[in-house]
């Protein structure tokens, strides 16, 4: 057992030492690279987040559901510190299924695997077979310029309306008529920090000048490995073929920046199943999923 204490998140230093510990430790079936946790940085306030040294890392949200990047002798440092933190109660974490020394530390303290949501990590090479982006007549992708924050924002808030994700569910689900949370402050939160770059923050600019959609990279320079995350089409300009064409700019310029494959984390259960789709139609292939461990009150299989 190590001896290695956990200490609290204390601000974005910590972002950096976490991403840190993702790089160093990637490979292609790791769960994270270092553009998701810059992606999820603005609701890290929020979440009670532990690091171990420079050797590993983990957060809660809730309710009481534990996200991880540990080597196998730190395992079970990680589920000690989620007891002690959550109390008991239902308990779940979510893994790579390819983890196998976290999960024998999961099977010997209870948990078992539960059917529902899950990931499925898709990939694809940034080779020669990377097809030139097609758009109908009238629209052009770019990068974002300076100066379009707010209409940043907006574009990302039209794509994630609830009441359109929950439509786009199987079966539909009604989600009320709330907006995303993406704000124009939020935004420039994700792009104050590391690896962010404006030349894989694609969009795609409509006939009247407005934007349409959107898709934004993260690149890995050392280990030559960029994540598409996330991509989204404003549903007034919805099957026009925007997602592809700009999810494929986004590829070229993730391969301009030496990217030599290219992540992507879509839903791969059958409950959301139209990005997976949407990724397919662009030559990525599955990978490697996600699985929930849980453990509980109420906890089912
Ligand atoms: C997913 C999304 C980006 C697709 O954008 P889009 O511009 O409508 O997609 P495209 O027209 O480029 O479609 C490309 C392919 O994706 C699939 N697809 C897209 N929308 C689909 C739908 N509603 N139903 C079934 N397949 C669909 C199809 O295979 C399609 O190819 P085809 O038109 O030749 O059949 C858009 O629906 C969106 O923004 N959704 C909400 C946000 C989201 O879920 N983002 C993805 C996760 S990060």
């Amino acid at each position: 057992m190590s001896s290695v204490k956990a200490r609290a998140y204390l601000g974005p230093e910590d972002l950096f030492a976490m991403q840190r510990i993702v790089q160093r430790e990637w490979t292609t079936s790791n769960r994270w690279h270092i553009g998701d946790l810059a992606w999820q940085r603005p609701a890290m306030p929020d979440l009670r987040i532990a690091l171990w040294d420079d050797a590993a890392w983990a957060w809660i949200s809730a309710p009481a559901r534990l996200e991880m990047q540990a080597p196998a002798e730190l395992a079970g440092a990680v589920l000690t510190w989620f007891d002690e933190e959550t109390g008991g109660g239902e308990q779940s974490v979510t893994i790579m299924d390819s983890d196998k020394a976290v999960i024998e530390e999961l099977t010997a303290a209870g948990y078992h695997p539960v059917d529902g949501d899950f990931s499925r990590h898709c990939h694809r090479e940034l080779d020669e077979t990377l097809p030139a982006p097609v758009l109908p007549a009238g629209y052009q992708v770019r990068a974002v310029r300076p100066g379009e924050l707010a209409a940043r924002a907006a574009v990302h808030r039209a794509a994630w309306r609830p009441k359109r994700l929950g439509a786009m569910g199987v079966p539909p689900v009604d989600l009320g008529d709330g907006e995303s949370g993406m704000t124009t402050a939020r935004y420039a939160d994700i792009i104050g920090h590391w690896p962010y770059r404006s030349d894989l923050d694609q969009v795609v600019e409509a006939p009247d000048g407005s934007l349409a959609g959107s898709a934004l990279g993260w690149i890995d320079e050392v280990n030559r490995v960029a994540l598409l995350e996330p991509v989204g089409v404003d549903p007034q300009h919805g099957r026009l073929g925007l997602g592809a064409a700009v999810s494929l700019a986004c590829l070229h310029a993730m391969r301009a920046a030496g990217a030599e494959l290219a992540v992507v984390c879509p839903r791969g259960d059958a409950g959301y199943p139209v990005p997976r789709r949407l990724y397919h139609a662009v030559g990525f292939h599955d990978a490697g999923r996600t699985v929930t461990y849980r453990r509980g009150q109420g906890s089912q299989s």
